[in-house]
This record gives structure tokens, C-alpha cells and sequence, in this order.
């Protein structure tokens, strides 16, 4: 299996894995052979990558980290209770960040979200998905292809996905863990808070759009500031995801000490210092909404972004959690289409087909066409044993 640009898609090839529409119906199931209508249709719907299964990369397995089944039910949870909540603010006349803090406060939002069912159904379910990720050490890249209306959903069930993989391997107990997934499900909520056509607007923000957005945080933290059971990390994921190391972030500009020293404990251990689940969720959130595709630009490249989160090492990032990230996410994830940058296969493309555990970032790869871009008979090159060799996803 690999993944392909939709404009790379013929018809006659086969479907690797299942596409969902926005209500999580089946658009087209794993091994449905693609028309040129079916294709026209996904490009219409705005699918810009798909799994495709032949025969050159059968022997390619793309393990998503967790079952579709639970993915979306944890989709469709975060998706519910946004709706809820947002149906309760449909008549709120507020538009300083004051005001929409204080009718937060109010019990009618209040009761809207705590109360509601799905909200509720949330915190039971929290339990299966973090269990799927138990067994899970590395990833072998963030698969999901998103249907766009579901983008924020989709994005916040991957950004868990991502920290509590850090997380474990910096031995959280699964109490932390639940804490970590329900943080990230709603890390983006305060943002129902905001003008949407601000939220979804696809060219640069002005500074007084910035402003508003910058205030999501807070929203998000102030909804969920006095929900008992749910744990000091659930709320402060929301509240921190966009501060830095630096003290440049937002909304406090609360500063990190680029240490791993706090993984036991998610309270403050000084007051202008933001916690290690948040520095963890700041990486998982800059990592996945850098490679998602939105409706106005195509993802950046995995193995771009992997290096982005590099160089911000120290600086909008605690260091030693970017070391922990490079450990357990590939620079070029299984599936990619890649191209060779140099040496004597320089030009020659194929797809990554599995990951070297020890290097994660010199994975093997099944060459499939030359420099002049002719099919060839497929043969595999091991990039851990050539350390000169280079290469980017093209896909
Ligand atoms: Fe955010
Ligand atoms: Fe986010």
C-alpha cells in the first residue's frame, strides 16, 4: 500500500484503505477498484491523498495506530460535544475577551458543556481509545485522510494520538494518559468562542484577527477550568498548547526550562513555567496541523515538518521532549513516495516500506521508477547502511 496524490490516481487502481464523508459514512470502501468518476468525485469532495493498494507495494503495511472504529468514535464525541456547546452561544451578544470569559462562566454555558451526553460519553470512551494505544511505541506516521469539514475533530484525535505516545514512553500512568487525551480532544474548543469566518479565514490574519484567536486558550481553559474528575492536564492542555520555550508564546507567555523533570507530576512547580503535558501537546499540534491538508493548501511534506519541530528545538520547544519526539516519530512515514536527493540512484523514486526501529529516520525503501521517471523491475535500497544517501517525501 502507499499513499498517493489524488492528481497521481488513475482509474483501475485499487483503494487501500477506506474514505469516510463527513457523517462517518463509508464513501468507498478498502479494495474498491477507482473509476474516473469516483476519482472526479474525491477530488470534488477535496481529498487530496488516498491509499491506494498494487502490486509494487502489497508488502507495504500501514499500521494506523488506532482502529477506525475508535477513531471514530472519538471523533464523533469531540464532534458532538463542539455542537453542543456552540448551539448554547448561538445568542451571546459578547465580543471583548472580558465579556465572552464572563458569559463562559454562566451556568448556561457552563451546564451546556459539563452536562451534556457526549461530553459525558467522551470521558467513558477516553478509556478504549487510550487502551488501543497501550501497545504502541513508535508511530509509523499520522495516517488519517480527512474529510475537511471534520478538520479541527480530526486534528485533535491525532494530536492525542501523537502525545500519548510521548507521553508512555516517558512512563505516564494511564491515569495521566486519560488526562492527556481528553486535554488534546478539546485543546482547540475555546475556538467555537471566535468569529468562525476568522477561524477558517484562509489568507494571512489581520492583527486584530491575530488578537482574537490568540485568545482560544483561555476560552478553552475557562470551560473546563472547574470540571472535577477530569484532572489538572485536561484543562491545562487547552489553556498552554500555544506558549514556548522562549517565553514568545501565547496566552501568558509562560517560559519552559527545555528539561524532561516533571513526569510525575502535572502541577506547577513555579508559576511562570508551563507544564511538561503541554510542552508535549505544543509539539503534537505544530507536527499534525503543519501536515494536514486544509482546503486552501496542500500539507506540508513529512519530512519537512520533522525538521521544522527540529529546528524550533530549544526555542518554541522543550529539547528534550523534540529528542523523545524524533524517537518515536519517522521522518519519512511508512507509504511515503519518496525521491532519492543524491548518489546513483539520485532522481530515482519509490515508496518507503519500512521503518529501521533503531534508526527511524533511515528507513528501507522499494525503488519502483528511474530519474527519467520509467518504471523499473523494483529492488530495495536500506538507508541505514548508506549514511550519505538522502531523500524527500514527494508525497
Ligand atoms: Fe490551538
Ligand atoms: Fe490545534
Amino acid at each position: 500500500m502507499r499513499r498517493m496524490h489524488i492528481q497521481n490516481v488513475e482509474p483501475g487502481m485499487m483503494l487501500g484503505k477506506t474514505l469516510y464523508g463527513d457523517n462517518y459514512e463509508v464513501l468507498l470502501n478498502t479494495g474498491v477498484v477507482l473509476t474516473e468518476d469516483y476519482i472526479n468525485r474525491l477530488k470534488n469532495r477535496g481529498f487530496i491523498k488516498v491509499y491506494i493498494d498494487d502490486e509494487e507495494t502489497a508488502d507495504v503495511v500501514i499500521k494506523d495506530p488506532i482502529s477506525d472504529k475508535i477513531r471514530i468514535m472519538a471523533t464523533k464525541d469531540i464532534l458532538k460535544t463542539y455542537e453542543l456547546t456552540q448551539s448554547a452561544i448561538v445568542n451571546i451578544e459578547a465580543d471583548t475577551a472580558e465579556s465572552i470569559i464572563k458569559s463562559i462562566n454562566t451556568p448556561k454555558i457552563k451546564n451546556a458543556f459539563q452536562e451534556s451526553q457526549p461530553f459525558k460519553q467522551m470521558c467513558k470512551d477516553i478509556n478504549s481509545f487510550v487502551d488501543e494505544l497501550m501497545n504502541e511505541n513508535i508511530l509509523s506516521g499520522l495516517n488519517s485522510i480527512r474529510s475537511f469539514d471534520n478538520y479541527t475533530f480530526e486534528h485533535s484525535v491525532d494530536t492525542a494520538v501523537l502525545s500519548i505516545i510521548i507521553a508512555k514512553k516517558l512512563f505516564f500512568n494511564k491515569d495521566k494518559l486519560r488526562q492527556i487525551a481528553i486535554g488534546e480532544f478539546l485543546h482547540d474548543i475555546g475556538k467555537i468562542f471566535i468569529d468562525e469566518k476568522i477561524i477558517n479565514k484562509p489568507g494571512k490574519l489581520t492583527a486584530e484577527e491575530y488578537e482574537q484567536v490568540k485568545q482560544h486558550p483561555a476560552y478553552g481553559y475557562e470551560l473546563l477550568k472547574d470540571i472535577d474528575n477530569i484532572g489538572e492536564a485536561s484543562r491545562h492542555i487547552p489553556y498552554q498548547h500555544h506558549e514556548r520555550q522562549d517565553g514568545k508564546g501565547y496566552p501568558r507567555g509562560l517560559r519552559g526550562n527545555n528539561k524532561i523533570d516533571d513526569s510525575s507530576s502535572v502541577g506547577y512547580t513555579e508559576q511562570d513555567k508551563f507544564i511538561m503535558i503541554a510542552e508535549i501537546a505544543a509539539i503534537a499540534d505544530v507536527y499534525d496541523a503543519c501536515i494536514s491538508d486544509r482546503p486552501y493548501r496542500k500539507g506540508l511534506s513529512p519530512d519537512f515538518v520533522y525538521e521544522l519541530i527540529k529546528s524550533g528545538s530549544g526555542t518554541q520547544f522543550n529539547r528534550e521532549l523534540v529528542d523523545c519526539f524524533l524517537g518515536v516519530m519517522p521522518k519519512y512515514p511508512v507509504g511515503s513516495e519518496v525521491r532519492i536527493k543524491n548518489g546513483i540512484y539520485k532522481d530515482f523514486t519509490g515508496v518507503v516500506i519500512s521503518l529501521n526501529i533503531q534508526q527511524l529516520s533511515k528507513p528501507k525503501v522499494k525503488l519502483l521508477c528511474d530519474a527519467k521517471k520509467n518504471k523499473i523491475k523494483p529492488f530495495e535500497i536500506d538507508l541505514s547502511s548508506d549514511s550519505t544517501m538522502d531523500m524527500e517525501c514527494i508525497c
